[in-house]
């Protein structure tokens, strides 16, 4: 028998957990400010209705209908297919083991946030770059393994293989306690953001609509690759999560309440960034386009800066922090699950403990690069590459084999059978056309600009290393479509 979430419920909240993640604080509010403010939600809004949800009920009807992980799920469908999961799991493994790291650096500063006296008080980004992450000059510089960031990355790698260990049933409790907890945390960071002098004008700043920027195809763009990523889409995650559910689980209730949740959240923590951005901006006398920062930057920076300003910081620096570290872990763990399902279900005389000691211990090696003197610029461009090229090129290609060769309407008949509310027409006909146009657009318009010049001007051998990324994959793909041809039914 194959092992089930405890509850529906359960599933509910570790599909939340997954979703929401650093993205959802470092990304969203930012792509809000920088796209068009309030009007980047016509986009984004948009980008949910027509390719996000639709993606997220397609993942969720693979793994709840074929009872199987990314690899088996697309091989039930044709087995030259299943390369489309394989490349899900590695783009998800490349992801997860710098994922980590940034975790590691959270853990870190949540460490150091136990100190009256904040120890980035005098300068936030010295301390970040030089006295934490020990930065070299260039990615060619590989520098020193800085041995507090391994030994939190170990830490943080002990964190997840206890939350996966027994797969569905360690998972189901650790996201009791890491889905609901940093929401509470943001709504009192949030309490505290908005008595601030100044976060009105910051969150002004957010939400204020310039309706031209909607003529920019760019913001678009943005806003579907951000749906994409928020969703946790492209991974093989949504996939072998929903393999654990019964096969009658209502499909369209469970992405409805996954996705808008999400969206939510993000929207939500737009405020508190944005209204200790406005207060940073008040207390240095700094036009708000000046301070307000994304990714790594916002969050070891801007923020812990913000922090040490105010009255009590280091409490509400552990509130932060703990914020980030519990937000990020499940996202974390959701990752290694992918994985652990396809092998469990490879590999099925070993136990899912096994797999996880294997999987987290092999992951946490691979992460040591990024906990050298040239860790960020590794961790940039990999990010980079994987996120915008590799994990759309899956999106592509699942929703081609689900529409196209699966059938959509068989599909769209399937996912109404169980769900009480029932997807028209529509679903049909995002899956077949809109969804593999937008994506790939969304391609062409990257991979336009990677023609540009060097992507953050790193050397070519750089650039060279984040297009495996991209090439392992497809190569991975191609392999299964070939040779899978002869045992095709
Ligand atoms: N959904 C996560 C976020 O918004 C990102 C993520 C995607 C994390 C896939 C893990 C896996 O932060």
């Amino acid at each position: 028998m194959r092992e089930r979430w405890k509850s529906n419920f359960v599933f509910v909240l570790a599909a939340i957990g997954s979703a929401v993640g650093l993205g959802n604080v470092w990304r969203f509010p930012y792509l809000a400010f920088k796209y068009g403010g309030g009007a980047f939600l016509i986009p984004y809004l948009l980008a949910l209705f027509v390719v996000g949800i639709p993606l997220l009920i397609l993942e969720f009807f693979l793994g709840q209908k074929f009872q199987a992980g990314a690899i088996n799920a697309f091989k039930k469908i044709d087995s030259r297919l299943q390369g489309i999961g394989f490349a899900a799991i590695f783009a998800g493994f490349m992801v997860v083991i710098y994922y980590a790291v940034v975790m590691a650096w959270s853990l870190a500063y949540l460490f150091f946030s136990f100190n009256p006296n904040l120890p980035w008080k005098e300068n936030a980004k010295n301390f970040f770059f030089n006295e934490v992450l020990k930065i070299s000059p260039n990615i060619n510089v590989l520098g020193e393994i800085n041995y507090l960031l391994l030994a939190a990355l170990l830490v943080v790698w002990l964190l997840i293989f206890f939350s996966v260990r027994k797969g569905t049933k360690s998972v189901g409790k650790v996201v009791l306690l890491t889905v609901p907890l940093p929401v509470i945390l943001l709504v009192a960071l949030f309490l505290r953001g908005i008595t601030l002098p100044g976060s009105l004008e910051g969150i002004i700043v957010y939400l204020s609509p310039n309706f031209l920027a909607l003529l920019d195809l760019e913001v678009w763009l943005a806003a579907v690759s951000q749906i994409f990523f928020t969703l946790s889409l492209g991974f093989g995650i949504m996939i072998a999560y929903a393999s654990y559910n019964k096969e009658d689980s209502d499909i369209n209730k469970n992405a409805f309440v996954t996705s808008l949740s999400n969206s939510a959240i993000s929207l939500f923590a737009g405020f508190v960034v944005f209204s200790v951005i406005g207060y940073m901006a008040f207390q240095s006398n700094l036009p708000i386009e000046k301070v307000v920062s994304s990714g790594p930057g916002l969050a070891f920076v801007v923020f812990p800066e913000a922090l040490s300003l105010m009255p009590f910081s280091w409490i509400f620096a552990v509130l932060f922090f703990l914020m980030l570290l519990t937000l990020g872990i499940d996202s974390a763990f959701s990752l290694v699950e992918a994985l652990n399902t396809v092998l469990h279900e490879k590999l099925k005389h070993l136990t899912k403990q096994k797999i996880s000691f294997v999987v987290c211990s092999t992951a946490f090696v691979l992460g040591i690069i990024y906990t050298t003197s040239a860790g960020l610029y590794f961790l940039d461009v990999v990010d980079h590459f994987v996120t915008n090229f590799a994990l759309v090129l899956v999106g592509l290609a699942q929703s081609i084999a689900v529409a196209w060769v699966y059938g959509a309407e068989n599909a769209r008949k399937q996912i109404n059978k169980v769900s009480n509310i029932k997807i028209g027409k529509w679903w049909v006909y995002t899956t077949k056309y809109v969804i593999p146009l937008a994506l790939l657009i969304l391609l062409a318009f990257q991979f336009l600009k990677e023609l540009n010049g060097n992507y953050g001007s790193y050397p070519d051998w750089a650039i060279l290393f984040g297009w495996t990324t991209v090439f392992i994959p497809i190569i991975i793909f191609a392999y299964y479509f070939l040779i899978g041809k002869k045992s095709a039914k």
